[in-house]
Order: structure tokens, then sequence, then C-alpha cells
């Protein structure tokens, strides 16, 4: 890693590079899963074992553990310098590679801070503005109490062209409004003017309840009817999911209901049902997915029950097949035409709502339906097309038994018998490969509870605040080193992502070891990471009081002190009480 260019440039040339497409044009990749295969372009081999993965953004080779992100790869299978690589990835984005001595203060600082202090600025017209009082009666017609609209932030951008534009902003401000989207330079002349005009503004918060975006909404029937705000380098529509941050706060969650719209949720929640999310306006996402399930076990969807809600229904099955995992429970639930959630939760109450959820159909019932929709499977040929469809839909997914039900399932349909298994992988060919790396064995599988910890944070880099280790050079764990320098990357650069972690480590053994936990981690398993991770804080911080008392134990035995005895005490009682709050033995 060049330690020149700042680390928030290399983040955001990542985060705007998609690894999969920059791969698929050297080296063909086919679709697996969740993630994409190939045979590796860094060793011979005929089976691939080259796997990309899109969500996280890093490649890892089964067999030569080469690893990396974007830039690495351009590095390695281009044979360019770290510079090089950049500057290839950033040209096209119309991004230029800063200047040595430039320094660049993190952009994204700047966008949170716009974005919230614009928020604050609409909330503050809904309380202040002349014209105020068009919004209020605009939200009471649709049902919604002060209190409400206090928990969602809702707010008031007035009438008027330059309200939110013509404030005293610092020029670096200005720019940050302009990146993301809120103000926009005239067309003729000099000078700004607003986005927002005349809406109702729901600010989109995300999981942290930082402002990252918003919506507006028209009063009345002109179009567009909504605003959104674009997308910027703090917010990606295809990751976030309205109303998180709002159904969290109301307590624990054991499920949560996906809906359509901006509006679905607040209704939902007004009536007392607090665990609505919607997604922005797009269709769902792997990566929805993935956040919804790390939050509940139960998941349910509602669509409308026209053809375009079948269509989105059927759109979040694909993207749920190859996460769902023993223990969870997804379904849909579809409405009326003409219905959405805001008009029959107004229409039958949150009673009547909550009925209508326990008849939610099951994943397997709807998959099952919608294949078979258009067979008549008294016939041989519809059931081979079935069995067809159905095994194609059922190969990306982790083995578990929800999966072989499903099997069991179509079996008990179609009357066929299980597929044969594949056949045996071929000898490697004879004669010497040309080899640029070596294969190596994957780390043992029993990991220490800093690789735990590792494995955890490759993946989730944003729990890294999370934890709260020992402070302390040595506590006689293996890996302790380099999870602490993780962890200080990390908290020094808060907004990093996996792929710039492994670009951090890339061409050190630590680099190699973290892609290997990383991908042993998104590969092998379904993590549950945030109920992890606070496990692993508790254990870390035990495991580094029994080393302190160890040591301790150590020097009273040599040259006992009423001080020693003290803190031999003080400590044991800590220990004790961490043991209290959590089972998990520290290994490793
Ligand atoms: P709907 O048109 O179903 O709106 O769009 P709604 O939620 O029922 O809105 P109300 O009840 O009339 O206020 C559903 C979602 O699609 C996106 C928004 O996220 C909206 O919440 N959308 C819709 C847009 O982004 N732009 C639009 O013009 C319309
Ligand atoms: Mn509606």
């Amino acid at each position: 890693m060049n330690s020149r260019i700042p680390q928030a440039f290399i983040d955001r040339v990542l985060e705007r590079t998609d690894l999969v497409d920059l791969i698929d044009r050297r080296v063909k990749l086919k679709h697996s899963g969740r993630n994409y295969t190939a045979c590796c372009p860094f060793h011979q081999e005929r089976t691939p074992s080259f796997t990309v993965s899109r969500e996280k953004q890093f490649y890892y080779c089964f067999g030569c553990s080469a690893s990396g992100n974007a830039i690495s790869f351009l590095m390695e299978y281009e044979q360019q310098s770290f510079i090089d690589a950049l500057r290839q990835l950033a040209s096209p984005l119309g991004m230029e590679l800063p200047r040595a001595e430039e320094v660049v203060s993190d952009e994204t600082t700047a966008l949170y801070a716009a974005i919230a202090a614009a928020c604050q600025f609409y909330r503050q017209q809904l309380r202040q503005h002349p014209q105020r009082q068009r919004a209020i009666d605009y939200l009471q017609g649709r049902g919604l109490s002060g209190d409400i609209a206090r928990d969602f932030g809702l707010g008031y951008a007035p009438p008027g062209w330059d309200h939110l534009a013509r404030q005293d902003w610092s020029a670096a401000q200005r720019q940050a409004l302009i990146d993301c989207g809120l103000i926009l330079p005239r067309k003729s002349g000099p000078g700004f003017y607003d986005a927002m005009r005349d809406r109702v503004i729901f600010p989109i918060r995300d999981a942290r309840g930082r402002c990252i975006g918003l919506g507006g909404r028209v009063l009345n029937d002109d179009k567009p009817k909504y605003l959104n705000s674009p997308e910027s380098a703090i917010f990606h529509k295809g990751q976030e999911l309205y109303g998180l941050y709002e159904a969290r706060q109301h307590g624990k969650l054991t499920r949560l209901l996906v809906v359509e719209g901006y509006m679905d949720v607040i209704a939902l929640a007004q009536h007392g049902l607090h665990f609505a999310v919607a997604t922005l306006g797009t269709a769902t996402t792997p990566q929805h997915i993935e956040r919804l399930l790390r939050q509940t076990p139960e998941i349910l969807f509602c669509f409308d029950g026209d053809d375009a809600g079948r269509r989105a229904a059927w759109k979040a099955v694909q993207a749920c097949l190859p996460l769902v995992n023993d223990g969870q429970r997804i379904a849909f639930m579809f409405l009326e035409q003409g219905e959405d959630p805001d008009s029959l939760v107004r229409r039958i109450g949150a009673g009547g709502f909550a009925t209508r959820m326990e008849g939610a159909q099951g994943l397997a019932d709807f998959l099952f339906a919608h294949q078979s929709a258009d067979l008549q499977l008294q016939r041989l040929e519809d059931k081979a097309q079935l069995a067809q469809r159905v095994q194609s839909l059922l190969t990306p997914m982790p083995p578990s038994i929800y999966r072989q039900l499903l099997e069991q399932r179509l079996r008990d349909i179609t009357g066929l018998e299980a597929a044969a298994p594949p056949e045996p992988a071929k000898p490697p060919p004879p004669g010497p490969a040309p080899m640029r790396r070596t294969p190596r064995a994957l780390p043992n599988a029993r990991h220490g509870l800093c690789d735990k910890a590792l494995r955890l944070l490759m993946l989730n880099p944003q729990l890294a605040s999370r934890l709260h280790p020992p402070d302390l050079d040595d506590c006689g764990l293996a890996h302790w080193p380099l999870l602490r320098a993780v962890l200080d990357m990390l908290l020094a650069h808060p907004q990093m992502s996996t792929a710039g972690l492994l670009g951090a480590w890339h061409g050190s053994s630590e680099g190699e070891e973290l892609a290997a936990l990383a991908a042993q981690e998104f590969l092998l398993t379904a993590s549950m990471a945030e109920g992890e991770i606070e496990d692993i804080d508790i254990a870390l911080r035990r495991t580094g009081l029994e080393h302190q008392l160890k040591r301790l134990t150590e020097a009273v035995q040599e040259q006992p002190s009423r001080e020693r005895l003290e803190q031999q005490w003080r400590l044991r009682h800590e220990i004790e009480q961490l043991r209290r709050r959590r089972p998990p033995q520290p290994t490793g």
C-alpha cells in the first residue's frame, strides 16, 4: 500500500468499482450461488477454485490462496504497480489521483454533516415556516400524529427556489450539499437552487441513525410523487432499508415486514406496528436480505397482488434462496388490487393487519406455486420441467435441512428420485504445470478468539467500534498483534470496506491470512455478525484480564504486597462479572 495516497481516495475508487465486472472482462466468471467462480488465473487448474464475491468485493482462490481486491487483481493480473492499477481504476470514474502533498479531508464526514444540517433545516420549517400549515394538514389528513412525525424526523421543504441554498453555508458545506444532490447549480447564471420544493421530507437514516439521504413527497397530485436524493458516497439505495433504525429504537425485533413505500412504514408505526421497513424504490437485493436476516430470523414481504407485485416477490425469492438458513422464516403476503399497507391498516386496524400477516404464504409454498403456475403436473413433461426449474433454484443454496426439505418436496411432487451425485473431480493433467503460486491448505478450521474476531471484522468492518479489547501488547492469544492493527486501522478509517482492508495488507503474509479468514467466513458459514461481536468482545476482555491476573499471581508469589493482593482480588471480581454475562469459552 502506498501511504502517500489518502485512504479516503482509495476507498472511494474501490467503492465505485465493481470487481466482478473488472475480472469478468479478463477471466470469464460463472455465477455460483452468491458468488462467481472461474478457473484460477494465478495457477494452473481444471476445476474452478477461484471465487469472487460481488457483495464483499474480494476474490479468493481455494487452490493457491491468491486473494485481494480490485487493485491487487490488476497488480497481479496485469503486472502493474499499485499507483498504475489505482490510476487505471480511477480514470474511467473521472477521478484524478490526488497529488502527494494534498491532504484530503474525509469527504464522507462532510456529506454526513451536510445531510444532517439539511434534515434539521427541513424539520425546523415544518415548525416555523409561514406556509407550514399546508404540510401539517397533509400529514394529519393521512392520519399521522405529531409524535410519529417526530419519531421519523419528518420535515417540510417550503415552496420557493432557494430556501436551503441561500442559507449561510461555507464553501465546503455547499460542495457537500451539491454532492448529495440537495442543491443544484442554476442552469442560467450563477448560484444554486433547491432540489426539494414544497414537499414533505422523509429523512433516510442508516442503521446508526445518521441521515444519509432523504425523500420528498408532493402535497397534491403533481408528478413526480416522490423525489429521492441521489446515491452518494454514503447513500446506496440497494443496501439501505427505510425505517430500520426507527424499528430498532422500539426494542428487540422478532420479525421485520418489508413494504414498498415510506408512507407504508410510517402508517404501520402509527398503528403500533413498529417493525416495517421499505426498500427505496428498488427491487430487493441480496444485500437487503443479508441485512434483514442479521436483524431477525423472520422476514415477511408485503407486495401488491398484481403482476408487478408477483414479479417483485419473485425477485425477492431469488435474492433470498442463497442466503436463507435453518431457523429462519421468510414469507410473502399479497394485497388486493389498489390496496397498500397504509390503506389496509387504516381500513382494518392493527389487529386485522396482524391476522393478515399470520396468513402469509411461506417461501416454499410461494416458490412451488410460482414455478408450477403454467404447468399441468399430471403430465410427465411438465413434472420434468418443474424438477429442472426448482433444481436450478436450489443449487445456489447452502447445504441445510431447509434445502433438504425443499428437495424432498420436489421429489414428492414429481415422483423423481434424487439426482445422481456429481462425477468425481478429474485427476490433474500429467506433466509440470506453470505455477506462479503454490497451492496451500486452508488454515485450520478451529479458530482462536482473535481469528474469530478477524473473520467478523473483515466482512463487517463497521462493527469495529463494538470491540473494546484489552490495552495490552500481549495477552497470550495467537494473532493478537494483527487484530490490534486491524482494529487501529478501522478506528482511524471508520468507512473502510472489506476490499479496503485487504488492500491495506496486500502482499504481506498477514494479508494472506486475512483474506483466508474472510473467505472462510463468507464462503463457508453464514454468520450472525451482530450477535457474535458482543460475545467476542466479552471473551477478549476476559482473556485480557486473565492474562493480567496470571502475571500478577506470579508477581505475588515472588513478592506479595497488599497492593498486589488487592489488585488480584479486583481482577478476579471483574473476570467473574464478565463470566456471568456470557458463556463463551475463549479458545486459542
Ligand atoms: P407508491 O407509488 O406505491 O407510493 O410508491 P406510496 O408509498 O403508496 O405513496 P403514497 O401513499 O401515495 O404517499 C412506493 C415507493 O416507490 C418510490 C418511493 O420510495 C415510494 O415510497 N417512488 C414512488 C419513487 O421513488 N418515486 C415516485 O415518483 C413514486
Ligand atoms: Mn400509498
